[in-house]
């Protein structure tokens, strides 16, 4: 295809916004592998933290960030996005997100309170607030004629000068397969922004969309970004139970306006875990019910929100009521069956605070990237907040450059491959990584268990890459190559911290160290 100024890989909230702010100054061509609607964003519930209480303060929530972070937030980061949240809020508020608002049509947004926050500083909409704001967003990118948008077109990997022999690190854009045509097409661009969202499709169990498979990362990592952080994968502590429910969220709001987690018995029990019961940060809670579940032989607990009476449950959380229903569980009369899933990746491809890789011309925007934000744990509700922040960081940067020339690039190579012969290896695959994943690189790890993971991971790794050199690519291949880059890189971390810390806890090495450093890996380092 002709080449673009900007070509943006993911239709989440960071993906959508950054289109929409470059919109207007320069062409965009917008790619996603599945509707634009579809994505992480499109199923937050609780909402975005930003500090507009007067109660409240910026250093309340810079507080909380870090002590959720377990000491490794980097402070210029967390800064950074916090005092820039109302102005990104608004910005929401412009394009036209009906978020909820006080009652009697009052001006003042409602906020929610969170596990982890001290104060009230969730904006929402109901307790479907990223549907709100991706349903806002769609409607606006599709009616901008500066936008190109390409559905149904998965990227499969980047183009660099160091790919193509040329000197220095520089990205050119991507090769993406048309999955409606069956064609790889070759996309140039001055510049390419990653925001390509998490990876929590590599755990068996997980709240997360099926487009979750880590392939920014893998892309990123494959093209010589760093990555940091990678072990700290957050698992939410209170996901439905229910056998057709697919790990379903139950907000983190239900339990900051007063649900409390009990036993089968009725008896309370984060109570004897931490002073903030309830309201602890998510690493605490999800390891207490891990806990629990595991020492009494459990298949869930539960949370309670019947107290707080129907209207009240009815109007705050009308979705999780509607959906629960569904399974046979009327939320305002009984408790919730929940378990842990995994949730959030809080690490990633490593960027400055403009969004930046070390590769240039490529940003990394929202669950793609580790920016400094999450450290070891990521406060609930700070997530989108990040999206929106650093996207208009980074298309700032991109807009304050000249668009940079790019040279013509090779169509993708088909002339060595044939069909795959046995689908049915991939679907083997797919299914052996994610249990592996989830049995041996959980909530509680140890050296064993990690190293055992790994010898699966490299097992699988090799056949993935021989299948890749040698068949067609489909949807379902690339997507395993990108899982199982992204488990590598998980676990070598994990493997790398000798210590517990937020999310990564060690039954090994339970300590946490004096002093908090970022795990980061080098694609370029020469091998151990
Ligand atoms: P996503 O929204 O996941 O978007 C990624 C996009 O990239 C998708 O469009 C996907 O199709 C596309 N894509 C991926 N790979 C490719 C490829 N190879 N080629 C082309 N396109 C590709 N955070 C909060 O702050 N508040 C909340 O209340 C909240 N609730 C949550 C509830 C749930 C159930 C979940 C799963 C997450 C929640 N989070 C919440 C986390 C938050 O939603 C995500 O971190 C955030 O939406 C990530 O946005 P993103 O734009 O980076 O990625
Ligand atoms: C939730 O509503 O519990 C999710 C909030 C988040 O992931 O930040």
């Amino acid at each position: 295809m002709n080449p673009t100024d900007v070509l943006v890989i993911g239709s989440g909230l960071a993906g959508l916004s950054a289109a929409l702010r470059l919109a207007p100054h320069r062409k965009v061509r917008l790619v996603t592998k599945h509707e634009l609607l579809e994505g992480a964003s499109a199923y937050a519930q609780g909402g975005i933290a930003a500090v507009l209480d007067d109660a409240d303060s910026l250093e309340n929530h810079v507080r909380d960030t870090h002590v959720a972070g377990a000491g490794l937030c980097h402070d210029d980061a967390v800064r950074f996005v916090v005092e820039r949240g109302r102005a990104a809020i608004q910005w929401l508020v412009d394009q036209g997100v009906p978020f909820t608002r006080e009652a009697g049509g009052a001006e003042e947004l409602h906020l929610h309170r969170e596990g982890g926050h001290s104060h009230r500083r969730i904006v929402h909409a109901a307790d479907a607030t990223g549907n709100a704001v991706q349903r806002t967003l769609v409607e606006r990118v599709r009616a901008h004629p500066n936008i190109e948008i390409l559905e149904w077109h998965l990227a499969i990997d980047l183009v660099t000068t160091r790919k193509l022999g040329l000197p220095g690190e520089r990205c050119l854009g991507a090769y993406v397969l048309d999955l409606k045509a069956g064609r790889v097409r070759t996309l140039p661009a001055a510049a390419t922004i990653l925001a390509s969202g998490g990876a929590g499709k590599v755990y068996l169990y997980t709240t997360n969309p099926d487009t979750a498979t880590g392939d920014g990362i893998a892309m990123g990592w494959r093209a010589g970004s760093p990555v940091a952080n990678m072990e700290f994968i957050q698992f939410h502590p209170t996901c439905l139970y229910h056998p057709h429910a697919k790990s379903f969220l139950i907000s983190e709001a239900v339990r900051g306006e007063g649900g409390l987690l009990k036993l089968p018995g009725g008896e309370r029990f984060m109570p004897w875990h931490d002073e903030r019961a309830e309201l602890a940060p998510r690493d605490v809670v999800a390891r207490a019910i891990d806990f629990e579940m595991k020492k009494r032989g459990l298949d869930c607990v539960y949370l309670d929100i019947s107290h707080r009476g129907e209207a009240f449950v009815k109007s705050h959380f009308p979705n999780i009521h509607a959906k629960c229903l569904q399974f046979g569980i009327d939320i305002a009369r009984e408790p919730i069956p929940v378990v842990p899933a995994a949730h959030y990746t809080c690490g990633g491809l490593q960027v400055d605070l403009a969004g930046r890789t070390r590769v240039g011309g490529l940003y990394a925007l929202g669950e793609v990237a580790c920016t400094g934000l999450h450290g070891a744990n990521r406060l609930a509700s700070n997530s989108l907040l990040e999206c929106l922040v650093f996207s208009e960081a980074a298309t700032a940067d991109i807009l304050a450059a000249p668009a940079a020339a790019v040279p013509a690039l090779p169509a993708w190579d088909e002339s060595r491959v044939t069909d795959a012969d046995e689908e049915v290896v991939i679907a083997h695959n797919w299914d052996e990584l994610r249990r592996s994943m989830w049995s041996y690189v959980g909530i509680v790890r140890t050296n064993k268990r990690l190293e055992r993971a790994m010898h699966r991971i490299q097992l699988l790794q090799a056949e993935i890459e021989e299948f890749y050199s040698n068949f067609r690519v489909s949807n379902d291949l690339i997507e395993l190559r990108n899982l199982v880059v992204t488990a590598e890189l998980i676990v070598r971390s994990a493997l790398a911290r000798k210590e517990s810390r937020g999310l990564h806890f060690s039954a090994d090495w339970p300590g946490t160290l004096a002093g908090a450093a970022d795990t980061v890996l080098d694609p370029r380092a020469p091998p151990a």
